[in-house]
């Protein structure tokens, strides 16, 4: 489907599946979402079921138009309704105290409820075309790298859901800035495209939940406040290791672990970018693109988690991202799926 010119039937047909209590899987500006009625708790079943995501990681609840946030949710907050007015529609997924109707298998047992208000034009007219509050977590199977192109939620939830419209790459590439309204202070639970700068210009001052930017494992006492956050993801089936130190130094530690390996007849990946890639000789490189283009770096990272496993790569060596665009999510991310095994040159 195209995003800029769609035929609104396909979209009539979808939103009956999930005014029906079937499952959409549909594109956002972010990754793909697989949709469900989010007040339905047996469409939220479904979600749960398809996915093989464990029932305590709450949904998030996605609408069409702001003025369909006031029945889900208790109350908002002034901070709220500043990042509403210049983030939504659009990659920010708030979380606030949550109204009676929405039930609890949708928010995991939890009393709060996360919402977004995706700005992607086809998951706009579906959520407004269906009137429903549509719970859509990432189309992928639990556990694996959220998906970016149709062609991973076909790899992944083919079969296990009613329907999938498929509209090319989604935008950005990474999930939702996710920040918690519902208490006294503000607090980012997941980085996005919204970075802390951006949303503190916004409402001044913001938490960041230590577990967002831990360098190592977070230890059993820093529970993670989003509870999606703990869990193991985009784990590629290789053995990860992201290499952090100066240029030189990180591609002479990686070019000796690549001829080690290989000698061993070991087939290992590198994850550069195009300003470094030249430096690698040796072993599978895959760029993820200019660290100088903004954005370019976060539409490439699950993607490439991806073609790990198509490549049937066994080790795999990462560069660190920190200071390009978007860094601090795309870590996030490299971060979990290394399983925190990170090493300093
Ligand atoms: O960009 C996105 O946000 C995508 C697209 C499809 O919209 N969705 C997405 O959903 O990433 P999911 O389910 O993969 O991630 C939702 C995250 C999880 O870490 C979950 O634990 C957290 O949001 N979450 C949901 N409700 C919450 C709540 N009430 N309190 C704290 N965390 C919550
Ligand atoms: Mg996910």
């Amino acid at each position: 489907m195209d995003p800029d010119n769609f035929d609104s039937s396909e979209l009539e047909t979808a939103g009956q599946i999930l005014r029906d209590g079937g499952l959409v899987a549909f594109p956002t500006e972010t990754v793909y979402g697989l949709g469900g009625n989010a007040l339905d708790s047996k469409a939220s079943e479904k979600i749960y079921s398809a996915k093989g995501r464990p029932s305590d990681n709450p949904l998030i609840v996605h609408i069409g138009d702001i003025s369909s946030l006031d029945k889900i949710v208790r109350e908002v907050p002034e901070c709220a309704k500043k990042l509403m007015e210049k983030c939504w529609p659009g990659p920010l997924t708030l979380i606030f105290k949550k109204s009676d109707i929405v039930p609890k298998e949708t928010t995991g047992g939890l009393d709060t409820v996360a919402v977004r208000y995706p700005s992607h034009p086809i998951a706009n007219a579906l959520i407004k075309g269906s009137g429903v509050y549509v719970a859509a977590p990432s189309a992928n199977l639990s556990g694996r790298p959220s998906p970016t192109r149709a062609e991973h939620v076909i790899e992944d939830l083919d079969g296990r859901v009613d329907m999938i419209i498929g509209a090319g790459s989604a935008g950005i590439g990474l999930e939702s800035t996710i920040v918690d309204v519902s208490g006294d202070t503000p607090c980012i639970l997941r980085p996005g495209f919204f970075t802390e700068e951006s949303i503190r210009e916004i409402i001044g001052d913001v938490d960041v939940d230590p577990v967002v930017l831990a360098k190592t494992r977070p230890n059993k006492d820093m529970k993670a406040k989003a509870p999606g956050m703990k869990y193991r993801h985009y784990a590629p089936k290789g053995e990860m290791t992201i290499v952090d130190g100066e240029r030189t130094s990180v591609a002479e530690y990686i070019n000796g672990k690549v001829n080690e390996g290989m000698s061993q007849g070991k087939k290992i990946a590198i994850i550069t970018c195009d300003e470094n890639k030249d430096l690698y000789m040796q072993g599978v490189v895959m760029s993820l693109g200019s660290r100088k283009v903004s954005g370019e770096i976060a539409g490439h990272v699950f993607d490439t988690l991806r073609q790990m496993d198509e490549l049937g790569v066994q080790e795999i060596y990462a560069e660190c991202f920190d200071g390009c665009s978007l860094g601090t999510a795309v870590m996030n991310r490299l971060r979990k799926a290394a399983g925190y095994n990170v090493v300093n040159v």
